[in-house]
């Protein structure tokens, strides 16, 4: 069977050095992934574009780095130790554990096929869909255990006891008492050093809402923004960096004056989508999905997603449409939940007009890993150089600026002093920040079609011509044309292209 688009991304990503699989040689483990040489780049380019278009070109946002370990009560203000979590179901036939939520539809009370086990092998059987309406996303079965709701925060403990120690030294103790205060007993020694990874990085903005305000001067309207790890312990993880346990959030949060929240909600959509299409992605694969009424999260009076058509594979046929980022309307919730909790006065007074008042907070969310693969796929393009010698060439279409090698330099020949000017070259441009890449092994041709599929927009040939007339030719990636520009000031030329 042929290879499917999201396949063959697979495999480029893995055999040119942009995502590998975490502890490959231990053979795996699950959703977990890394970034490789050519990844890291993409990523971090993402990420600086990121700052740059959110804080550095802004003066009405500020940037935070906050800890990834919070004070545990954090969570109870915020309400992800009570309501963070996922409907979680067993599969009785084949134990797969699924999110209820995530699952294939189905009538209630129609009957569904499956085989015994799961197993390609298994017995042929027919069972019947739940009044839930749905069943197993592996094998088909209506056979599911009750939902139960599965919290996705990382616990760990902090500090120098070790509570699975203090449980093992108290199960003697434990053994007289009731089921009840067991369950206590057992908590109690748990929640002593219980903290949390941070399932988002938003809250640190929150409960440092005090700390910018005074330290910074800033006044509404004003943001703070973060870019770091998150962790959600998810139960269905897919299709490469899409939804993984440890992954980067890119967030701002934006406080403005209360009635003022509707405009400046407008504002962050629309500027979060043009963001996308600045970077160059394909705005027909773009659109903006606002949340109903029943989809909204407890805080929030209005949210919308931006989702991107991934090339994913689906029994609907090839592609799609995923979240790359949530821009979400938390209204004055979260400032008043810390508040409440700690006793403190999160609010704003402005002395013009003597009026003090909590701020509304506008939250665009970004996902690191989710861009960083959203770009990949978007980059992704098989071009027919020529059809009759069935010459395809495979480029990744990356604008410039995220790309992670923006400059290939090569010497034509390996000899008559070209590889030392082509060395000259990629020094001058590392040098001056641009990131470049040395290449003399191979025809120029297989070594141009090397960079088209990195995704590399330029690639420079010192050739017999530079040695007398000092000049180079500068090769365009997507429309392969050439021409030639002087070798001194190279390091300029690329900068006015990459502004
Ligand atoms: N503070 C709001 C918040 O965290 P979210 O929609 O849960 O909102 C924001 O997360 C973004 O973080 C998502 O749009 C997505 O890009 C990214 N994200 C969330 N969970 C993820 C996961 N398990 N793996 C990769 N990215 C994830």
């Amino acid at each position: 069977m042929a290879e499917s688009t999201m396949q063959k991304i697979v495999s480029l990503a893995k055999r040119r050095g942009f995502i590998f699989q975490s502890s490959e040689i231990y053979g795996g483990l699950k959703a977990c992934y890394d970034y490789g040489p050519l990844g890291v780049e993409l990523k971090r380019n993402i990420k600086d574009a990121w700052w740059r278009d959110t804080v550095h070109r802004r003066e009405d946002v500020v940037g935070l780095d906050c800890s990834i370990i919070m004070h545990p009560d954090v969570w109870k203000a915020s309400g992800h130790l009570a309501g963070f979590s996922d409907p979680l179901v067993d599969c009785r036939n084949c134990k797969e554990r699924f999110r209820a939520d995530k699952a294939p539809r189905a009538e209630p009370a129609s009957k569904t096929l499956y085989r015994e086990g799961g197993k390609k092998d298994g017995k042929k059987l027919e069972g019947v869909v739940g009044p839930q309406g749905y069943v197993c996303p592996v094998c088909g079965s209506g056979d599911l255990s009750p939902e139960r709701q599965f919290n996705l925060m990382f616990r760990t403990s902090l500090g120098p006891v070790d509570p699975m120690q203090e449980i093992l030294d108290a199960v003697d103790d434990i053994h007289a008492l009731d089921a009840k205060a067991r369950r206590e007993k057992l908590w109690s020694i748990i929640e002593q050093t219980a903290v949390y990874l941070r399932p988002e990085t938003a809250q640190g903005m929150f409960v440092n809402f005090l700390n910018v305000l005074n330290s910074a001067r800033m006044k509404p309207p004003f943001g703070i923004a973060q870019c770091g790890k998150s962790y959600r312990n998810e139960i269905t993880t897919s299709n490469l960096t899409f939804r993984t346990c440890e992954f980067e959030q890119m967030e701002l949060e934006f406080f403005v004056e209360p009635g003022t929240d509707e405009k400046w909600y407008e504002y962050w959509r629309k500027t979060r989508l043009d963001w996308y299409t600045s970077l160059g992605m394909n705005p027909g694969r773009l659109r903006l999905r606002d949340h109903d009424q029943s989809e909204l999260a407890h805080y929030a009076k209005a949210c919308v997603d931006i989702e991107y058509f991934f090339p994913f594979e689906n029994p609907q046929g090839g592609g799609e449409w995923g979240e790359l980022e949530g821009i979400a309307n938390r209204t004055d919730y979260d400032l008043k939940r810390h508040a409440e909790f700690t006793g403190k006065e999160l609010s704003y007074f402005e002395t013009e007009t003597k009026n003090r008042y909590v701020p509304y907070v506008i939250e665009p969310a970004a996902g690191a890993d989710r861009a960083t693969l959203a770009f990949l796929c978007d980059a992704y393009d098989e071009e027919a150089v020529d059809a009759e010698k069935n010459d395809v060439r495979t480029v990744l279409r990356f604008h410039p600026r995220i790309a992670p090698v923006k400059v290939a330099v090569f010497p034509l020949v390996k000899k008559d002093g070209m590889p030392e000017k082509a060395k000259e070259v990629t020094r001058e441009l590392l040098a001056e920040g641009i990131n470049s890449f040395y290449d003399e092994s191979g025809a120029i041709g297989r070594r141009y079609r090397r960079m088209d599929e990195v995704g590399t927009p330029w690639c420079v040939t010192i050739d017999t011509d530079t040695l007398s007339s000092g000049t180079v030719t500068v090769r365009e990636r997507d429309s392969m044309e050439q021409s030639r520009i002087p070798m001194g000031g190279i390091a300029q030329y690329f900068r006015n292209r990459l502004k």
